[in-house]
Order: C-alpha cells, then sequence, then structure tokens
C-alpha cells in the first residue's frame, strides 16, 4: 500500500499563478510521454507517486496523451484510484482539449461541441469528477474565440473544472481570450506555452500580456525535450525520446545545436549544476513563471530535476553568455503551436 512521504511539503516551493488563488509547485510533471499503453506501468506509477512524495502536486495531461490517445489519462485514473485516492484535494490534475481526437469534425479544434464532449471523455477516463484545470490546447483561427471561451466557461459553471487555461496562444490571442473570460468572470489563471533556452518565442509580448492581465505561466518543454541535457552530445541513446519516431524532430539535433549545447553544459558544470538542472533554473529565473512542466522516462531524472530548485539565481554574466549559445536555434519553429497533437 502507497503512504504518502510526510515531509513532501517541505521537499517543494510553490508559487502563485499570477494573480489567481492557486498555487502551484515550481517543478509539475507532464504526462504527455512515457505514460501510455505502450509504456511499462509500474515505470509509470513510479514516476508519479515519487513526484507526489517530492511535492509536485501538479500532474499535466491532455485528451490525446499516450499513445495511443487517451492511454496516459486511463493510466494516470489507474493510479488516482488506488494509491491517490485519499489525496484528490491535494492535486491539481490538468487536461485538455484542441487536437485530433477522433474522426469527424468535432474531434478537434475549439468549438463548443468538441471541448465539452472531450472534457466528459477525459473525467470518464481519469474517473474525476472534475479536473482543477480545463485548457484549450491551441487556438483554432476558425471559431470564434467567444464560442471557445464560453465553453470553457461553461466547464466550470457546470462543475466539470475549478479553472481555465490556454496553451500555446500568441500574445494578442491571449489577449482577446482574456477580455472575454474577463466579462464571463471566469477563472482564468493559466497559460501553457513552450519555452526554454533554445525556444524563446514567449518573450516577445506574451509574458508581457500575461503579467498585465495576471495569468500564471506554466512553461512546456523546458528542456527542448531532453535536448538540454548531456544525453546526445556522443549520439543517440536507444530508447531516448530522439530514437523514437514522434515529437523529436531530428533536426534538433543539428551539428549547430549540439555545439550550442556542449558550451551551455560547460556553464552549467561552472555552476555546479547539471545542463539539465540550469535550463530548468534559466526558465524559472523570470517571477512570470509560475512553474516548469517536465517530462521524464524515468524517477531518476526528475530526482535530478528537482535539485535545480537549489539554485535558481543567474549573474550577468551567466546570462550574458547563456545568450551567446541559445539564440537564434530552430526550435522556435514550435511557436506558437503546441507539438504534442502533430
Ligand atoms: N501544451 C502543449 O501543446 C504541450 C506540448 C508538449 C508538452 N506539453 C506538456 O509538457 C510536458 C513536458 O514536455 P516534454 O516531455 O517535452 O518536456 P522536457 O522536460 O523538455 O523533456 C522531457 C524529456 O527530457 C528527458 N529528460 C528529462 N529529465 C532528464 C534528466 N534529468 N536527464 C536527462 N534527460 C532528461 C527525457 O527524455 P527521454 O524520454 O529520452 O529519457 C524526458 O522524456 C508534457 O508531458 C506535457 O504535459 C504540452
Amino acid at each position: 500500500m502507497y503512504l504518502a512521504a510526510i515531509d513532501r511539503y517541505q521537499r517543494m516551493s510553490y508559487a502563485r499563478c499570477g494573480r489567481s488563488g492557486l498555487q502551484l509547485p515550481r517543478i509539475s510533471l507532464g504526462l504527455w510521454q512515457n505514460f501510455g499503453k505502450d509504456a511499462s506501468f509500474e515505470n509509470a506509477r513510479e514516476m508519479v507517486l515519487k513526484s507526489f512524495d517530492a511535492g509536485i502536486t501538479h500532474f499535466d495531461l491532455a485528451n490525446n496523451y499516450g499513445p495511443p490517445p487517451g492511454s496516459a489519462e486511463e493510466n494516470f485514473g489507474r493510479i488516482l484510484a488506488t494509491d491517490l485516492a485519499a489525496h484528490r484535494d491535494e492535486l491539481i490534475v490538468s487536461t485538455k482539449a484542441g487536437y485530433l481526437m477522433w474522426p469527424g469534425p468535432y474531434g478537434e479544434w475549439g468549438s463548443r461541441k468538441y471541448l465539452l464532449a472531450s472534457l466528459d471523455q477525459s473525467l470518464k477516463r481519469m474517473g474525476l469528477d472534475y479536473v482543477d484545470i480545463f485548457y484549450s490546447h491551441r487556438h483554432d483561427p476558425e471559431t470564434p474565440p467567444e464560442e471557445t471561451m464560453i465553453a470553457l466557461d461553461a466547464a466550470v459553471r457546470s462543475g466539470r473544472a475549478l479553472y481555465v487555461g490556454i496553451s500555446s496562444y500568441g500574445p494578442e490571442q491571449t489577449r482577446a481570450a482574456a477580455a472575454i473570460l474577463r466579462e464571463l468572470k471566469t477563472p482564468f489563471v493559466l497559460h501553457q506555452p513552450s519555452y526554454s533556452m533554445l525556444n524563446r518565442w514567449v518573450e516577445n509580448g506574451l509574458l508581457d500580456v500575461l503579467e498585465q492581465e495576471g495569468v500564471g505561466c506554466i512553461a512546456f518543454s523546458p528542456l527542448a525535450q531532453g535536448l538540454l541535457t548531456t544525453k546526445y552530445l556522443h549520439g543517440v541513446p536507444a530508447a531516448s525520446r530522439a530514437s523514437q519516431d514522434g515529437s523529436f524532430q531530428k533536426t534538433m539535433l543539428s551539428e549547430r545545436n549540439l555545439r550550442h549545447v556542449s558550451s551551455l553544459n560547460e556553464i552549467a558544470q561552472q555552476r555546479g549544476q547539471s545542463l539539465a538542472q540550469m535550463a530548468l533554473a534559466w526558465v524559472l529565473r523570470k517571477p512570470a513563471i509560475t512553474s516548469a512542466l517536465i517530462g521524464a522516462s524515468h524517477w531518476s531524472q526528475i530526482e535530478q530535476c528537482l535539485a535545480a530548485l537549489k539554485n535558481l539565481k543567474f549573474t550577468q554574466d551567466e546570462l550574458r553568455k547563456i545568450d551567446q549559445y541559445a539564440v537564434d536555434s530552430d526550435l522556435n519553429i514550435w511557436a506558437p503551436r503546441g507539438v504534442d497533437g502533430r
């Protein structure tokens, strides 16, 4: 039987989502990959439970996480129903709808029809009455923003979600969404964009909008899917994300990117951190960033990432050096769309 660590809240620090009442752990765990039916359930369970023991209260899902799509929610539901049943009120569970989930015109994007049907399916898969945060996973250029936002609001009013968020919306799309949600008095607490040393599109207006609107920011893929670790410096290890067909585009392993990663690693070593730890500290250095949303394939990776919280401070000299190696990366192609639905 699982017994949660008694000191879990001493092991983590928490930050407020913008000007809301909701706090999130500075490091959150995403279940996009390695938690579906194709992965080891026992390994996934170990990652979730040890994370909770370390004070990670926030677990991020989406309708399409797996593979196959939906199976990460099913597996997480199993863990919730058994090990974490007594801790539901200590957890922030999020899910999203936006990418392709079922065939036909109501299985993706931003219509009310799709969003609310998808949320019902997610709740069923996870065995939950409500999620803590329900997101529009991507901006839909063809659906009026009012319709998408009113659907998010309906999720809250009907008791299926406590808060709402948006993901990968650009600055102007975010401003428009915030205006509608403010008028509706919907608790809009969080934006989820990609952000890392190699992918800085959010610094081009989005973070300013979020600060003005009082909305939090949870940065996804802060390790650039593993590129901002040392794992690819000497080739592609078996079973790594880059070794599989899927989200990790091989162009990310260009000679130039790897040269930059190697130089960034030297800076990290001088700081007494691993490259992964420096990458997380770098994302978290900005007050606008509520949480860094990591993925993992083993608990040992999460454990190493958590130690980043011991040093979040950078000297001006370090920041300048990092900028030398971490600009003009072709990873900016991730903005402003997400990558997990492709
Ligand atoms: N909203 C969206 O559109 C969107 C899009 C993408 C992701 N997300 C969310 O963000 C979460 C995180 O995304 P991500 O998985 O791309 O994040 P990430 O943290 O940038 O990459 C995670 C990968 O990095 C490697 N890694 C992690 N810690 C490591 C360590 N200490 N040492 C060496 N390697 C390490 C692992 O790769 P290996 O698997 O190769 O071991 C792991 O799977 C997702 O689960 C999801 O919740 C959202």
